[in-house]
């Protein structure tokens, strides 16, 4: 199992050319942190830049067509995403199978797109505030990695889940530890199902307005591996402040 808490920063349509000095900052800063892995999912204009910016920091896309390529117009391919320098993709953010309309059977064809072009994946699940409400997060949740997990060979050593419950993205609601904690052991036994003891190994990210004043408590929760970060994730201040608190 990877041991390395795992901070990933999910820049969303957040970024230019002059963003580059904050990826410049996040590296250094993280070089003084080795007890950390860091990683930033920029926006797909700015990767192959970021990638010549930095030196230690993982780069990722934040959504991939499940095509190599083709009449696909504004898409962007795992291949190019590899092409450009980066290291993983995220694919089925709740934003993607939201505004886009994106199914489980969607998003598990662009995961294995994305490992099929060398890529690792972090993988978003979680359910909407209606559905926690009704009692249904566990099942929901349970649903959307059964039907969108990769499958094909090795899949599940390059594959990290996101838990992120759509009410507290960008909200500044967190759910409780408690809710945390369910949750990633209910995450866990199914990634267990999934693929047996392997899923043992899956990192499991929290996500949903994390900042360095909730990072430690929701860090020190057990399966959760470490933070997918939105918002405070676009500076390198705000987010140097998790890394630490990780
Ligand atoms: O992917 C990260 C994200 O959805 C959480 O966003 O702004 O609540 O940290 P934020």
């Amino acid at each position: 199992m990877a041991s390395l808490p795992y901070i990933v920063g999910n820049w969303k349509m957040n970024g230019t050319r002059a963003s580059l000095s904050e990826a410049r900052a996040i590296d250094r800063g993280a070089a003084r942190l080795p007890k950390v892995q860091v990683a930033i999912a920029p926006p797909a204009t700015l990767l192959h830049r970021t990638r010549e910016a930095v030196e230690l920091i993982g780069i990722g896309g934040q959504d991939c067509h499940a095509k190599d390529s083709g009449a696909f117009t504004g898409d962007t391919s795992a291949a190019m995403l590899k092409d450009a320098g980066a290291d993983f993709t995220i694919v089925g953010h709740s934003e993607r199978r939201t505004l886009h309309g994106e199914t489980d059977a969607d998003v598990r064809a662009k995961a294995e797109a994305a490992l099929g072009a060398g890529l690792a994946v972090i993988l978003c699940v979680g359910e909407t505030e209606g559905e926690r409400d009704a009692g249904n997060a566990e099942s929901v949740v349970g649903g959307q990695l059964e039907g969108s997990c990769p499958h094909s060979d090795g899949a599940v050593d390059k594959l990290t889940v996101a838990y992120e419950p759509v009410w507290a993205i960008g909200t500044g609601r967190v759910p409780s530890v408690d809710d945390v904690a369910a949750m990633h052991k209910a995450i866990r036994a199914k990634l267990v199902s999934i693929y047996g003891e392997a899923g043992a190994g899956v990192r499991i990210l929290y996500g949903g307005s994390v900042k360095a004043e909730n990072a430690s408590e929701l860090l020190s929760i057990r399966d959760v591996g470490g933070a997918l970060v939105g918002g405070a994730s676009l500076t390198a201040e705000s987010f140097l402040a998790i890394v630490g608190a990780a």
